[in-house]
C-alpha cells in the first residue's frame, strides 16, 4: 500500500514537473473556480467573434446586441477578431468592470503571417529552412499584434500537406513531418517567447488537430480517412513537437478523421493530447465546428453536439454559441459532468493567468506602444529579411540571373508585376489593402537599367471584397497581350510576374486545376515567341504545374506571396544583392493526376527497377506521366554551386546506447558567397510496418564563401530511427539503414549501417 502511494505520488509529481504547472497559478485558478457559478464557468468556455471582422461564415444579423449583453453578464471568456487597442479596451473593459468576477478576456486573432506588417506566407517562410529567422518572424509578428491588444494567435498551423489542390497548403510548413516539427517549435517559441506575461509575447495555437491537411482530393473541409500509421508517423509529430515546446492552446479541425469529427474525438483530444502528451493548455474548437457536427450527421441537434464536443475534449466553443446555450441543461440532465466543465475552465483560466491578464487586463492595451511598434523599422526590416530568405530559385539556365545592373533594357510584364495586393497573401486581415511593395516598385530602386512595364493581361476582373468572396478570374480579355509583346520585343530581358491572386490560396480556396490561372499561360507563350530571355517570377500560395515553363523559360524564381516587403525582396534577389537559398518544402507536381505527391512515400511491392521501367507494365506507375515531381522536396538553386564529399560514418553498426555521426564536407565551388541547406535522409529497409523510401531526419543551413568548405555532422540516434510501428509503439527496430546526405530529397549520395 505504502509502495503504491509512493508510486502515485511520484507519478503525480512527475506530471506536475513535465507539464511545468506553476503551483502559484494553480492555486489562484482553483480559488477562482471555487467562486464561480456554473453560468460563469460555461461563459469562460464561450468565444465570440468580434463585431468588426469575420473569418468564417457570416453571423446572423442582430447577433451583436445579444453578444454585448452576454459579455456584460460574464458569459464570454474570449473574443476573436477584435483588434487595435481601442477595440480591445472596449470589450475588455466590459469584461473586467461590468461582470461579477471581472475575469479578463483572452483576445484571439489569426496572426498567420504577420499583423499589419505582413510577412511571407508560412509555406514561403518554411522554404527558408532557417529556423532562427522563422522564430524571429513569429516574434516580430507577436510584438506588433500584442501592441494592438491581441494576446493569442491561432497559429502555427502545423498540418502536413501533400496535396497542392488544398488552398491551405499556404498556411503550413509543407509535406514533411520532421521539417514541420522544427518549424512548429520555432514558431511557437517565437510567438510565446520565454515568458508569456511579457508585453510582446502571446499564446500560440497548434492547429488543426488533426488530419485537416489530408482532406480528400484536396477539397477544403472534406473528409479525412487515414490509418493510424499515417496519423502517428506523419500527422501528429509536428503537434507533439508544438506541445513539447509548450504551446498553450490547440485548435481542432473541421474534418472528420476516420469517421469521427475531430471536435468530438476523444482519442485525439483526451487520450493522446491531454493524457499521453500531458498538454495542460486548452483546446478551442474551430469556427462553428461544434455546430457543424450536425451537418456531419454525427450529432442529432445543437444540444447533442455540445455534449459530444465537451466529452471529446473541446474546451472552448468558437462561434457555435452552443456551450452557453446548452451546457447547463446537459449538466442538469447528467449528460456531462461538472468535473469536465471544471477541467476546461481550469485550462482556460490557467492560460489567462500565465498571460498576466489578471495582474493587468490592459497589459496589451497601450496606445503609445501601439503607435511606436506598428510598422516600426525593426518589424519592417524583419519582414524584408524573411522575404528574401523565402525565395527559391528553381531554374537558372546559362546564369541568366542575377541581372546586370547597367545598360539593360528590361521589360517587366504580367498581372502581378505591379500588384500591391496579391503579395499580401491570404491572411492579412489587419493589413491595409494595396500596402505591399510591388515588384515594379522594387525594381525601380535599381536605376542603372531602363525599365518598361506592361500588365499584359488582367488576372482578376474585380478586386474581391476580402475574405469572403470568390476570386473572379479574367478568362477572356486578351487585349493587353499585344502591348506586352511589343515591350518584350524591344528589350534585352523580360521579367514575367505570374501566379495566383492573393486570395486564390488559403481557406476555402481549393483548386482542381493548379496551373497558371486565367490567360497567363497565353501571355507567357506570346512573349516567348518574341524574346526567349525570360525570367519567370512566380507569386503563388501553393505548388503550381509549370511543365511548359520549365521546358522553355531559362530562369524561374519562386517568390510565393512574400508580404509587405515583397517587391524589395524579389528585386534584391533578381539583382544578386541577395543570393537565393530557399528549398522547396513541398514537391511540385507535373500534373494534378499525381496528387497527392510527396517524397516520403512508402515503399510499394512494385517499385520498378531504379524507380523506372522494369520491362513490363506491372509496376507502380502511370502510363502517361512520370512518377517523379517536376521539382522535388528540398530542391532549390543558388547563384553559386556546392560540392559534397562522400559520406563518412563514425561506425557502421549502432549498438545499444551508441550514436553514429554521419558527416560530409560541403564546399562552395562557385564564385559567390551562398547558403546551402545540407539535408540528411534515412531509409529503414525493413520493419514491422512498411516504411517510407526515405525520410528527412536532419538539416543544416550553412553559409560558405567562394572556395570555402565545412564539415557538416549529423548525430543519428535511436530516437531519430524510431517510428510508430505495427504494435502501436514508438520505437526503433533493428535492421539495415541507409543514410543519404545532399542538396535535396533526390540525393543519391549514401552510406549504410546496421542497428543492433
Ligand atoms: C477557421 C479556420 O479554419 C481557423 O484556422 C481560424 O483560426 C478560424 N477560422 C478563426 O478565424
Amino acid at each position: 500500500m505504502k509502495k503504491l502511494f509512493l508510486f502515485v505520488f511520484f507519478v503525480h509529481l512527475n506530471n506536475l514537473f513535465a507539464q511545468q504547472l506553476d503551483p502559484a497559478i494553480e492555486s489562484k485558478v482553483n480559488a477562482l473556480i471555487d467562486q464561480m457559478t456554473i453560468e460563469e464557468k460555461i461563459g469562460q468556455m464561450n468565444q465570440y467573434n468580434g463585431f468588426w471582422n469575420v473569418t468564417g461564415p457570416t453571423p446572423k444579423e442582430g447577433d451583436a446586441a445579444e453578444k454585448f449583453q452576454n459579455l456584460a453578464s460574464g458569459l464570454v471568456g474570449s473574443m476573436l477578431n477584435v483588434r487595435g487597442v481601442e477595440e480591445v479596451r472596449e470589450v475588455q473593459k466590459i469584461a473586467v468592470e461590468q461582470t461579477r468576477l471581472g475575469i479578463p478576456l483572452i483576445i484571439g486573432f489569426d496572426l498567420i503571417h504577420g499583423y499589419k506588417t505582413v510577412s511571407p506566407i508560412p509555406l514561403a517562410e518554411s522554404a527558408s529552412w532557417d529556423l532562427e529567422s522563422i522564430k524571429r518572424s513569429a516574434e516580430l509578428a507577436a510584438k506588433e499584434a500584442a501592441a494592438a491588444g491581441i494576446n493569442w494567435t491561432f497559429a502555427p498551423m502545423v498540418d502536413i500537406t501533400r496535396d497542392a489542390r488544398w488552398g491551405r497548403v499556404m498556411e503550413g510548413a509543407g509535406e514533411d513531418p520532421f521539417l514541420g516539427s522544427q518549424i512548429a517549435i520555432a514558431r511557437v517559441k517565437g510567438f510565446q517567447g520565454e515568458d508569456l506575461s511579457l508585453p510582446g509575447t502571446i499564446a500560440a495555437c497548434a492547429k488543426h488537430f488533426a488530419g485537416y491537411g489530408f482532406a480528400e482530393a484536396g477539397r477544403d473541409y472534406n473528409t479525412v480517412d487515414i490509418g493510424l500509421n499515417t496519423l502517428h508517423n506523419m500527422v501528429l509529430p509536428p503537434f507533439k513537437a508544438a506541445a513539447d515546446a509548450g504551446v498553450r492552446t490547440f485548435m481542432n479541425s473541421f474534418n472528420d478523421l476516420n469517421g469521427i469529427p475531430s471536435t468530438a474525438d476523444r482519442y485525439l483530444q483526451r487520450d493522446i493530447l491531454k493524457k499521453d502528451w500531458n498538454f495542460n493548455g486548452f483546446v478551442v474548437s474551430d469556427w462553428g465546428s461544434i455546430r457543424e457536427m450536425i451537418d456531419h450527421g454525427y450529432a442529432k441537434d445543437r444540444k447533442h453536439a455540445g455534449e459530444l464536443a465537451l466529452k471529446g475534449g473541446s474546451d472552448m466553443d468558437m462561434e457555435s454559441l452552443i456551450y452557453i446555450e446548452h451546457l447547463k441543461s446537459l449538466l442538469e440532465e447528467g449528460k456531462v459532468k461538472v468535473s469536465e466543465i471544471n477541467d476546461a475552465v481550469r485550462r482556460i483560466l490557467r492560460v489567462k493567468f500565465e498571460l498576466g491578464l489578471f495582474e493587468d487586463p490592459y497589459r496589451y492595451c497601450n496606445e503609445t506602444r501601439e503607435q511606436l511598434v506598428t510598422g516600426s523599422k525593426e518589424i519592417v526590416e524583419g519582414a524584408l529579411d524573411m522575404a528574401k530568405k523565402s525565395i527559391v530559385l528553381l531554374k537558372n539556365h546559362d546564369k541568366l540571373l542575377p541581372l546586370k545592373k547597367k545598360d539593360q533594357k528590361i521589360a517587366l510584364i504580367g498581372p502581378l508585376a505591379a500588384d500591391k495586393n496579391s503579395p499580401l497573401g491570404n491572411w492579412r486581415i489587419a493589413a491595409e489593402n494595396e500596402s505591399a511593395i510591388s515588384l515594379l516598385e522594387g525594381m525601380k530602386n535599381y536605376k542603372g537599367n531602363e525599365l518598361i512595364y506592361e500588365q499584359g493581361v488582367r488576372l482578376i476582373n474585380k478586386i474581391p471584397a476580402g475574405f469572403h468572396e470568390e476570386v473572379d478570374i479574367n478568362e477572356d480579355d486578351y487585349s493587353g497581350i499585344e502591348a506586352a509583346v511589343r515591350a518584350a520585343e524591344n528589350s534585352d530581358i523580360v521579367i514575367m510576374v505570374l501566379g495566383e491572386y492573393g486570395f486564390q490560396s488559403g481557406e476555402g480556396r481549393s483548386r482542381a486545376h493548379i496551373d497558371l490561372p486565367g490567360l497567363q499561360q497565353d501571355l507567357l507563350e506570346a512573349v516567348y515567341e518574341v524574346n526567349k530571355n525570360i525570367v519567370l517570377v512566380l507569386m503563388n500560395g501553393r505548388p503550381l504545374i509549370l511543365n511548359w515553363a520549365d521546358e522553355h523559360i531559362p530562369a524561374i524564381l519562386e517568390s510565393w506571396h512574400l508580404g509587405s516587403q515583397s517587391g524589395h525582396a524579389i528585386a534584391q534577389v533578381l539583382y544578386g544583392d541577395y543570393n537565393p537559398s530557399g528549398k522547396l518544402p513541398m514537391s511540385f507536381p507535373r500534373s494534378e493526376g499525381q496528387l497527392p505527391i510527396y517524397y516520403n512515400q512508402k515503399s510499394t511491392g512494385r517499385p520498378g527497377a531504379n524507380g523506372g521501367d522494369n520491362g513490363s507494365v506491372f509496376w507502380s506507375h502511370y502510363g502517361d506521366e512520370k512518377n517523379s515531381p517536376l521539382y522535388p522536396f528540398g530542391f532549390g538553386l543558388s547563384y553559386t554551386t556546392f560540392s559534397y564529399s562522400d559520406i563518412q560514418l563514425s561506425n557502421d553498426i549502432m549498438n545499444d546506447g551508441e550514436d553514429i555521426i554521419a558527416s560530409v564536407i560541403v564546399k562552395n565551388t562557385g564564385n559567390k558567397t551562398g547558403k546551402e541547406v545540407v539535408q540528411l535522409y534515412l531509409k529503414d529497409h525493413y520493419a514491422s510496418a512498411v516504411r517510407p523510401t526515405r525520410e528527412l531526419k536532419g538539416f543544416e543551413l550553412v553559409e560558405l564563401k567562394p572556395g570555402e568548405s565545412k564539415k557538416i555532422e549529423f548525430k543519428i540516434n535511436r530516437q531519430l530511427l524510431s517510428f510508430y510501428n505495427a504494435l502501436g509503439v514508438w520505437e526503433a527496430e533493428k535492421g539495415d539503414f541507409t543514410v543519404f546526405i545532399g542538396t535535396d530529397s533526390n540525393t543519391k549520395r549514401k552510406a549504410s549501417f546496421v542497428l543492433n
